[in-house]
């Protein structure tokens, strides 16, 4: 099927009131016109016009185009019908069908679209649009049937009368034209009430030449939902919600309660991964099969490798978690950490662009920062690297099997050769050799009787 795409993204956007442009607001961490771009994609189409305006720069770069992507500017947001016919120029030696869409109804799916597409074709129609039953019709145009049920028009709600505001068949703002229709785009009138060409008065037109024109009721409204309000913003996100979770639970991931969650668009989960309530996953996050996520955890821009057990009220971004590796609960682990394989990662740890071998512990309350540390590992409680200065940051080398004793300092740049072992509460200002044992605190003396001769000279005081 040869087609080309055009997106309408020009509109100010208005009632988002919102400084940011309306496509580009976010739905589950894309801008909403990214997923229109991706359904639309979905068909192959042979080339898409985007149509843009006032923030093309902002548009261009948010969303991620494939290459067969033209931009055309609407130099004033004059209405839908002109922003068409803006796009009509780099379409003019294209002669199959152009499918349109509303760059503000991320909620369209490739299956609607190409069911859409075959019955314009098979219907040999010169324009159709994509029409569905509104709940409440709101400020969508209203489909505007003859007795036979044959399209008459579309009436904007601004411009319809008391009795064309039931309607509750409303126009999606997907169309299919052939050439002959796109070629009328001209004659399309200024609405005076809005100021605006209309797309939608194509339809009249297109009849009054003796053209085929359809609308075909094949939506539905969670698909359909146009964004114009942060209301209606905030209905799309569920409506996309419950799409997101229900295609990683039907690939075999286990959620104990959808509601709480949030994933983002670019998410991917492996299968029996189990993900317990207020999990939130973010950015372009990545987990493998088998893991666990318990509740209050939020993952971003992360990858989670198989077998992987992430406990209670942990924060994680951007950092990679190798293979049955457990982090938290409670930990915070910052961009560039590497977690190797069956490590762990206990109460209390916040670490920093650092590299942790496998099979290595650091089971409570430390601060690792720009550490290399090597396989086996063990990391004592309140271990910290003191890697900054306040001036430069200095990286912090352990290697394989050294054991360091709890509530030690490390002063960065500093080694620990592999095998050694650094007693409890050192500071370590110089590097260990391997297999040796540093020692850097003040030794112990203990002072015979001291507390008894304390506790009499005060009695003798109190009694005073
Ligand atoms: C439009 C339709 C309405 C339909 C609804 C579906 C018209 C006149 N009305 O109404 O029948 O029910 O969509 O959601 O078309 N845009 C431009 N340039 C402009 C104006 C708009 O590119 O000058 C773009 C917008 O960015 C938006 C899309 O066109 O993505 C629709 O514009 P919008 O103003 O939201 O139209 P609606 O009032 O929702
Ligand atoms: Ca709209």
């Amino acid at each position: 099927m040869k087609i080309a795409g055009v997106v309408l993204a020009a509109g100010m956007g208005t009632r988002m009131k919102s400084s940011l442009p309306k496509v580009l607001h976010n739905i589950w961490g894309a801008p909403m016109l990214q997923y229109v771009v991706d359904a639309l994609f979905a068909l192959k189409p042979q080339k898409t016009v985007v149509v843009v305006g006032k923030h093309s720069r902002e548009i261009s770069r948010a969303v991620t185009y494939p290459s067969t992507v033209v931009f055309a500017q609407q130099k004033e947001a004059k209405g839908t019908g002109d922003a068409l016919l803006t796009a009509a120029p780099a379409l003019k030696h294209f002669n199959g069908t152009v499918l349109v869409v509303n760059g503000d109804t991320p909620l369209i799916t490739e299956d609607t679209l190409k069911k859409f597409l075959s019955l314009h074709q098979k219907m040999k129609n010169s324009v159709s649009l994509l029409s569905f039953d509104a709940d409440d019709p709101g400020s969508y145009g209203r489909i505007i049937r003859d007795e036979k049920k044959g399209l008459v028009s579309i009436v904007e709600n601004r411009d319809a009368t008391a009795s064309q505001r039931m309607v509750k068949e409303v126009n999606s703002g997907v169309y299919a034209f052939e050439p002959d229709a796109l070629a009328l785009l001209k004659e399309i009138k200024l609405n005076a009430l809005k100021d605006e060409y209309y797309l939608t008065d194509i339809v009249g037109i297109a009849k009054a030449k003796g053209l085929k024109a359809a609308a075909f009721l094949i939506g539905s409204e969670d698909e359909f939902t146009g964004v114009n309000t942060r209301e209606e913003l905030e209905k799309a996100r569920e409506f996309m919600k419950g799409r997101i979770v229900k295609k990683w639970a039907d690939r075999g991931v286990d959620f104990i309660d959808r509601n709480s969650l949030s994933i983002s668009y670019q998410t991917t989960i492996g299968p029996e991964t189990v993900v317990y309530p207020n999990v939130h996953l973010e950015g372009r996050t990545k987990i493998g099969k088998e893991c666990t996520i318990y509740p209050n955890v939020r993952i971003k821009d992360s990858v989670i490798e198989n077998g992987a057990v992430i406990k209670d009220s942990t924060l994680i971004e951007d950092a990679t978690i190798n293979r049955n590796a457990s982090v938290g609960p409670f930990a915070h682990l910052r961009p560039g950490s590497i977690i190797g394989e069956r490590a762990k990662i206990g109460n209390f740890v916040e670490i920093k662009k650092s590299v942790i071998g496998a099979g290595a512990k650091a089971s409570h309350l430390s601060y690792l920062g720009d550490a290399r540390i090597g396989k086996d590992v063990n990391i004592g409680a309140g271990t910290i690297t003191c890697n900054y200065d306040g001036y430069k940051k200095y990286v912090t080398t352990i290697e394989d099997d050294v054991f360091i004793g709890s509530d030690t300092q490390l002063i960065a740049p500093v080694k620990v050769g592999k095998g050694a072992y650094v007693g409890a509460g050192s500071t370590i200002t110089c590097d260990v050799p391997s297999n040796a044992l540093a020692l850097s605190r003040v030794e112990q003396r203990n002072i015979e009787g001291w507390a008894l001769r304390k506790k009499s000279k005060s009695t003798v005081r109190k009694t005073k």
